[in-house]
């Protein structure tokens, strides 16, 4: 049985990262996807809400488990018997994920599969996102309904507090 990771920040998951996890319940048994934990003090949304959000846009699929993860990737590949990273991967990208999925390797030889992003999603990052988002933008494009929602909810929210 094969088990994939997909990683990420997911602050706030998008189109891409949807099309990346669905794409990947066709390569490996199972998924995980992965919400690492790291504490940005910028993020739009909590870790445990990114994983609230990814849970509902992946219920479709029976084969797709969310979690939060902390400290190294490779370690929580070990601890849950993960064989395969995979990720999205945009031109722009390119270099360092192949960085991240070679110092990986070498650190526990788990190997690494980069997809390349679909070209509908290629210019969608969510720190782009958050930005168009925080100055007034229409996001809805390229959010799940209940995400774009929400982060319409948390930006005004944000303004009031300030
Ligand atoms: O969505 P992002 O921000 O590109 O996700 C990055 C993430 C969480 C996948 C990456 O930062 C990561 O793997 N963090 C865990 C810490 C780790 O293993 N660092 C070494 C990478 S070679």
């Amino acid at each position: 049985m094969t088990r994939a990771v997909c990683p990420g920040s997911f602050d706030p998951v998008t189109h891409g990262h949807l099309d990346i996890i669905q794409r990947t319940t066709r390569l490996a048994d199972q998924v995980i996807v992965a919400v690492g934990d790291n504490m940005a003090k910028n993020g739009l949304f909590t870790p445990q809400e990114r994983v609230a959000m990814l849970e509902a846009a992946c219920a479709e699929w029976d084969n797709v488990s969310v979690t939060l993860f902390k400290g190294l990737l490779v370690d929580f590949c070990t601890a849950n018997d993960v064989g395969l990273i995979s990720k999205g991967v945009r031109a722009a990208d390119f270099a360092y994920e192949v960085q991240m999925a070679q110092m990986n390797r070498r650190l526990t030889g788990v190997d690494t599969i980069l997809l390349p992003t679909d070209p509908q999603w290629a210019f969608v990052s969510s720190s782009l996102v958050r930005e168009v988002a925080t100055l007034g933008g229409d996001v809805s494009g390229f959010l799940p309904p209940a995400v774009a929602e929400q982060a319409a909810a948390r930006v005004s929210a944000q303004l009031v507090e300030d």
